[in-house]
């Protein structure tokens, strides 16, 4: 079964609080979501192997480790997933970046494919799928599944709020996929909305409404 990861780290806690609140400009939410994106990633990265190296100090030589050269991509999906980009980018500057279109049907809540460009050589990349909400998971599940068409090593699956349906629903569509979230919410309302969730993540980044 697929491995869950929440956030309870305080930075991550408070970051959340002001995202969450409605008056939060949108110049203030970008720069939430990418920090808080940081953070995850902090975590999503922690079993990037390592391997030992020699490094001549000043004073002696040193046994030190580094990153046994396993290749990153992130992917964000359209639109929101952008907001998360700068910050996972900050930490591992050497990734490559893919992007998947996706939007919901406003009647049918079902993701609407328009855009998919990856890294050429995914295959031999572990891939980490960026989207802050994952509501009914139906963008997600699609936006993985593509992926998979294109035999990646993995892929982890980064958001920063769930609800419990759509958390549901990925675990279920794709159980090797682990999945880091920054809180897991209460429920979906009838518009397919996260609740109390921060409304819609796509229109706070960029302003559109
Ligand atoms: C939002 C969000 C996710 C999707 C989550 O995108 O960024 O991609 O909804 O909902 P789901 O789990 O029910 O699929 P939206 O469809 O609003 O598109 P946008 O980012 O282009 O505004
Ligand atoms: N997409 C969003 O941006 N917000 C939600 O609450 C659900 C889907």
């Amino acid at each position: 079964m697929a491995k869950v990861f929440i956030m309870d780290h305080p930075l991550i806690q408070h970051k959340l609080s002001i995202l969450r609140d409605e008056n939060t400009s949108s110049m203030e939410f970008r720069k939430l979501v990418e920090e808080i994106a940081t953070l995850i990633c902090y975590e999503a990265t922690r079993d990037l192997p390592l391997e030992e190296v020699e490094t001549k100090t000043p004073v002696a030589v040193a046994k030190t480790k580094v990153l046994a050269g396993k290749k990153l991509a992130f992917v964000p999906i359209l639109r929101a997933g952008l907001g998360m980009v700068d910050g996972v980018l900050a930490l591992v500057p050497a990734a490559r970046v893919g992007h998947i279109g996706l939007y919901r049907d406003p009647e049918t809540l079902m993701p609407v494919e328009y855009y998919c460009k990856l890294p050429a050589d995914i295959e031999e990349r572990e891939v980490i799928v960026l989207d802050p909400m994952l509501a009914t998971g139906g963008s997600a599940i699609d936006a993985i599944s593509q992926i998979k068409q294109r035999s990646p090593k993995s892929i982890k699956f980064m958001g920063i709020i769930a609800a419990p349906e759509g958390l549901e629903a990925l675990k279920n569509a794709h159980p090797d996929v682990e999945i880091y979230l920054g809180a897991l919410d209460e429920k979906l309302n009838d518009h397919g909305y996260i609740v109390p969730g921060l409304g819609d993540a796509g229109d706070r980044i960029f302003g559109t409404k």
